[in-house]
């Protein structure tokens, strides 16, 4: 456990900070090139290639990457886009910012917090220009129902795959199954960096925009001119500085090499939560442990309370036991900024909002740190 984790017994996520992260980044600051440069081009190859993509663009978060995603795909002034409202509020503002309208979606139910592609459906305006579709908690969500009704309107998929880095469906990577897919690597993800996104995609003409959206719409990079590859620039649209430095590629590319390890630790833990929570005390312990086409990433350990517990309560009994838990998420419909969007039924949403609960969940937890929470919680309900 690190230091800043000290107030919590079982916090809800940890990271690992040891020689090979320090000697990275130490590795850069001595390098004297800080700015985007060789190591942000070696982590978006890499990243690609773990998740079988075309193209990968790094980016300063994982809201950056959004709203450029959203901006690539075509959505502006005028444009609906579907978003689950059970999500983290970035997609719904960052689809402000392009000046479309973001539509919310409801999600099946407490057995699956997915997005509901029957509903998205039943969203979709003439004015819908895309999905922006949430892999919840690292569970892939029903794609083949999402891409019929994308093909039907035809409409944009930018894949929020915050949760998911290395979670599959069908042997294809989550972020690889719509036009773009959007990662974070904040402190708290399974591929933690402090701050840090990146996009995929297959597409050649996508991949340009978004490289040229990152930084200011300039067609050359100050690394290029400092390896004498140009000496002057164009500015072909108005982009942004949204770009990734040196020394957070370089912990990215450490904490990529140890995702496989560090989903693989999640899954055990979250095989134990279900297999000693789910159906106890009326509690609902969302999706299944995946296996065949579907390969989650364990993000989140979320249970759905039983109906009439104070959510409250709970948490502050686990907390003075010193277990960290946390809420994903307030829907964003309810939101002072957002309840004027909030245009339309979502009562699956409403169901759960106020019994959701995510319990501490990383790749080093121990078996015996997931039987105290598991202890704590019964006792508690
Ligand atoms: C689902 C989801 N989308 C988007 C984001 C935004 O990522 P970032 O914090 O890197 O901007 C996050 C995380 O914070 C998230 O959980």
């Amino acid at each position: 456990m690190t230091e800043t984790q000290n107030r919590w017994r079982i916090p809800l996520t940890d990271v690992v900070v040891d020689d090979e992260l320090v000697d990275a980044v130490m590795e850069v600051v001595r390098s004297g090139w800080w700015s985007m440069g060789p190591r942000v081009e070696e982590f978006e190859r890499e990243f690609a290639g773990f998740c079988g993509a075309a193209h990968g663009i790094a980016v300063a978060n994982g809201t950056a990457a959004l709203h450029l995603a959203l901006l690539a795909v075509g959505c502006g002034p005028g444009d609906e886009v579907v978003v689950p409202s059970l999500n983290f509020v970035a997609a719904a503002n960052t689809i402000k910012h392009t000046g479309a309208e973001p539509v919310f979606c409801d999600i099946v139910g407490p057995r699956d917090l997915n997005l509901d592609p029957a509903d998205i459906e039943a969203a979709v305006t003439p004015r819908t220009k895309a999905l922006v579709v949430l892999h919840y908690g690292g569970y892939p969500c029903d794609m083949s129902a999402v891409d019929e009704v994308a093909e039907r309107h035809g409409l944009a998929i930018v894949e929020d795959a915050a949760h998911a880095p290395g979670a599959s469906l069908g042997g294809r990577m989550c972020g690889t199954l719509g036009q773009v897919g959007c990662f974070s690597f904040f402190a708290n993800k399974n591929l933690p960096v402090g701050e840090g996104g990146l996009m995929v995609t297959d597409d050649d003409e996508l991949a340009a925009r978004l490289r040229l959206l990152r930084s200011h719409g300039m067609t050359t990079l100050t690394w290029d001119r400092h390896r004498g590859h140009a000496s002057s620039y164009d500015v072909v649209l108005p982009g942004f500085n949204y770009r990734l430095d040196e020394v957070r590629a370089a912990v990215g590319l450490v904490q990529l090499r140890r995702l496989p390890d560090e989903n693989a630790g999640r899954a055990r833990i979250a095989a134990r939560y279900r297999e000693a929570l789910a159906g106890h005390d009326g509690l609902t312990v969302p999706f299944d442990e995946g296996g065949g086409a579907r390969v989650p990433s364990h993000h989140l350990a979320v249970v759905v309370l039983p109906e009439g517990v104070d959510r409250a309560e709970v948490r502050t009994a686990l907390d003075e036991q010193g277990i960290q838990t946390s809420v994903h998420y307030p829907p964003i419909h309810t939101f002072s900024a957002y309840r004027a969007d909030s245009r339309r039924p979502l009562p699956q949403t409403d169901a759960v909002a106020e019994r959701l609960l995510t319990l501490p969940l990383h790749g080093r937890m121990t078996d015996d740190q997931a039987n105290t929470v598991v202890e704590a919680l019964l006792q508690t309900l």
